[in-house]
């Protein structure tokens, strides 16, 4: 298949897109490189062709009308700069390229920003979903795998969190990945010719185990685990946890960490599953147990051998204590479990970590 990938180039599109090429489907990557950059492309091209990193391709390709550059891959991989609330430029890269499917990844994802810029977050998150949304109409393409996040959960009052538990936008963030949630529901129930699966992440992390591609955000981490790398590698001083007086194992915040190479595993199930059934499907993707904030640390340390220096402050506002997955429906439909335990995610996070600048 021909798969345009938006934000292909991010954290979760580009190990996506690698596993997308190594399943043989042709990318299209459409990425305006807000949060990303352009060096992901010579790690992806070197884990394809096995080639070290500095002896890959090169990264800057000439453009065609289309916006498509080359990108060294070939037809595995074509590139689109652009934005994806561009509906000119979406418009030419489905006369150009006869894609399939789409997986929609392209957003805003930073929870404390979107309360301080509420309208960057609708207009790149909601804007950006109902102009691909029209542009697939137009070119006739009905399927699509939609990134939703944990986040729709709010307050969760119960874990293991199931599918069918009570929604709530708790943040700006979350509010545009329910109201797309929703459309998406409309659009399906509008036109069954329509194949779209809305996956619910919840916390992301570690790298492609070569290294080579990882988690690159521009600035400051707000997340956990990229911010102790920084700390283990001396970049950052120490961690804050942010609360030490949760009702938890030891007063810290349970989250459900999974391998970013687990997810794009369950991206690829869940494109073969709409090719297979058609309809409209909601999951979780997540480990489906949960791990403290000190338990993650501890773990960090262990396999990278450096100490992460940190101090107990104040809860961070609008956290949950705990919230993990219950991934009986990925298991039972798409026959996808995630894999890799947190050992691996740490050493993969640090192997990643330890080959940047
Ligand atoms: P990311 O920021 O690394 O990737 C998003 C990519 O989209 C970036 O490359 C960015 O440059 C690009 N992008 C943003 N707006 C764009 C636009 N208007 N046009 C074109 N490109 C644009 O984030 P990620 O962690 O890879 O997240 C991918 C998706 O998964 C997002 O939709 C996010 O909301 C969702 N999600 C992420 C997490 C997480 O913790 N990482 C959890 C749940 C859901
Ligand atoms: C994890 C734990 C913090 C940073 C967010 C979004 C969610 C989804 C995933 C997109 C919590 C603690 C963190 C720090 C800390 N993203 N922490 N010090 O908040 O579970 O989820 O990312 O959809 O929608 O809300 O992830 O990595 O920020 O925090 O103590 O410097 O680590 O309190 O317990 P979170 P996180």
């Amino acid at each position: 298949m021909s798969i345009l990938v938006t934000g292909g180039a991010g954290y979760i599109g580009s190990h996506t897109c690698l596993k997308l090429i190594e399943a043989g489907h042709e990318v299209v990557l459409l990425d305006n490189f807000c949060n990303s950059h352009r060096s992901v492309l010579a790690g992806l091209e070197a884990i394809v062709s096995k080639a070290p990193v500095d002896e890959a391709p090169a990264k800057k390709a000439p453009v065609d009308k289309a916006g498509a550059g080359k990108t060294g891959m070939g037809k595995a991989l074509v590139l689109v700069e652009g934005d994806v609330r561009d509906a000119g430029l979406l418009g030419q890269v489905f006369a150009a390229h006869s894609i399939e499917a789409v997986i929609h990844f392209a957003a805003l994802k930073a929870v404390g920003e979107s309360v301080q810029r509420p309208l960057d977050y609708y207009d790149n998150n909601l804007s950006g979903s109902l102009v691909l949304l029209k542009a697939m109409r137009e070119a006739g393409v009905k399927t699509l795998v939609f990134s939703s996040s944990a986040t729709v959960y709010g307050n969760p009052t119960q874990v293991p969190i199931r599918e069918d538990a009570p929604l709530e936008a708790t943040n700006p963030y979350g509010h545009s990945k329910l109201m797309v949630e929703g459309i998406l529901e409309n659009v399906c129930q509008a036109d069954a010719a329509w194949r779209v699966a809305r996956l619910r992440y919840f916390n992301p992390i570690g790298a492609h185990e070569s290294g080579l591609i990882g988690e690159n955000p521009q600035g400051v981490p707000s997340n956990l685990v990229p911010y102790i790398a920084r700390v283990a590698a001396g970049k950052l001083a120490k961690l804050q946890v942010y609360g030490g007086d949760y009702p938890t194992r030891d007063g810290t915040g349970v989250r459900d960490y999974v391998h970013v190479m687990d997810l794009a595993e369950g991206h690829l199930k869940a494109l073969e599953y709409l090719h297979a059934h058609g309809g409209l499907l909601t999951l979780n993707l997540g480990g489906g147990r949960g791990y403290s904030v000190l338990e993650v640390l501890r773990m960090f340390e262990q396999v990278s051998a450096s100490p992460v220096a940190f101090e107990v402050v104040p809860r961070r506002p609008g956290d949950v204590a705990e919230c993990w997955a219950d991934t009986g429906a990925a298991l039972k439909i798409l026959g996808w479990k995630a894999q890799r335990n947190l050992a691996t995610m740490c050493l993969d996070t640090w192997r990643w970590q330890k080959q940047q600048a």
